[in-house]
């Protein structure tokens, strides 16, 4: 049997969290089952009220929604069953997400497509310790926040099957997503990469005197008619969570210019971490009243990070207020990481 087809019509998810109740919501528009497994009782008790509310806020309802059936991972083989594609959406922790995939791989029968939702990890990162039955079937499906944004980024690694790419990518139309192929290994996917060119091309003109922050902003809105500029909008983010991405993108590529990253150290150490101090790099700034709207802006950008990212830059954070003694803005940008990671989406 080819892979994924066949009279197998469930999706498995693994982890009942933000995405996880998303991507149940998706996956069961269409009539057919979805099972979720969680390691906590209250993830999945929880599930079904989120799944509810996803689906009456719902533009379009569809004839009839598949069941949502909840295990625990002792349950597992159960959960895979009837699975053509079984999606692992544990929190963002490389090693977690090894140990998961090598059970899934063990127990999902060869046909099953495995795929990771990771925001940060290449399937091909997750696989480097590993040696599994079939890793042909391993991809990666990168979904955003909230619901209504459909794009979904789907990357295999040096091995996958092309197959079950194009299964991914056609089953996944189906099903209310907008897919993307990305063609080969990419760190930072497709929406991500070109975000941080964006963000890089704007430090770097203002590291070279070229225009300040305000007027890259301007003329940023100006010609593409969009509410925020780069440097409002990594303002929201926090500067010293930019400057991390920006290292892991030098750190992984090596050729990488290093003056924005100066531009934001200088900024850093001059205390400015962006709205979470409400005090920003020249732009003008947003109160911290309107952080509602900051984290909705950034949503919509995909600025921000997922919750389990967001609580390691939350540590980040912390760790920039208390080496340099500002105490007072610490609260606030626990607070600001709290508050986004409860609200926004992925970044990278
Ligand atoms: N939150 C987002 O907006 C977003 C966007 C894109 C991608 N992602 C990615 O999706 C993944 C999940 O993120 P999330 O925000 O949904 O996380 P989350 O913390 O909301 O949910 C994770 C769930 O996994 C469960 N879990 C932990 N270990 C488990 C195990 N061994 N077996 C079964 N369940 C287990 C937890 O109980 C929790 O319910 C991450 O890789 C993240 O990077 C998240």
């Amino acid at each position: 049997m080819a892979l994924g087809t066949g009279s197998r019509t469930s999706v498995a998810i693994i982890g009942a969290g933000t995405q996880g109740c998303r991507l149940a919501y998706m996956w069961s528009s269409t009539g057919y089952d979805v099972h979720l497994v969680d390691a906590q009782a209250s993830q999945l008790e929880g599930s079904h009220k989120v799944i509810e509310g996803f689906r009456s806020a719902a533009s379009r309802k569809p004839r009839r929604w598949g069941e949502v059936i909840t295990h625990f991972p002792k349950d597992l083989s159960a959960a895979l069953q009837t699975a053509w594609l079984v999606v692992e959406c544990v929190p963002e922790q490389l090693q977690l997400k090894r140990k998961v995939i090598t059970e899934l791989d063990s127990l999902a029968a060869d046909e099953v497509i495995i795929a990771s939702n990771s925001s940060s990890y290449t399937c091909s990162e997750i696989l480097e310790t590993l040696t599994l039955k079939n890793e042909r079937r391993f991809l990666s499906a990168h979904s955003y926040w909230p619901p209504e944004t459909p794009e979904l980024e789907v990357m295999g690694h040096e091995t996958t099957d092309p197959s079950c790419i194009t299964l991914v990518l056609d089953r996944s139309k189906a099903h209310g997503f907008l897919p993307f192929h990305v063609k080969t290994p990419s760190m930072g996917y497709l929406y991500n990469r070109i975000w941080a060119a964006i963000k890089r091309e704007a430090l770097l003109a203002a590291s070279e005197g070229v225009a300040t922050p305000e007027e890259i902003d301007a003329i940023f809105k100006g010609v593409l008619k969009t509410p925020k500029g780069p440097f409002e909008l990594m303002d929201v983010v926090g500067l010293d969570v930019v400057l991390d991405i920006e290292q892991h993108y030098a750190d992984a590529r090596g050729n990488i210019p290093s003056e924005p990253r100066e531009y934001l150290q200088s900024l850093l150490r001059s205390g400015r971490l962006g709205v979470k101090k409400c005090q920003i790099a020249g732009t003008s700034s947003e109160p911290r009243t309107t952080r509602s709207h900051s984290g909705r802006a950034a949503q919509r950008w995909g600025l921000v990070t997922t919750r389990s990212t967001t609580l390691r830059m939350r540590d980040a954070v912390d760790r920039i207020c208390s080496s340099r003694a500002l105490d007072s803005s610490r609260k606030m940008a626990t607070d600001d990481m709290t508050e986004l990671a409860d609200e926004t989406t992925d970044a990278g």
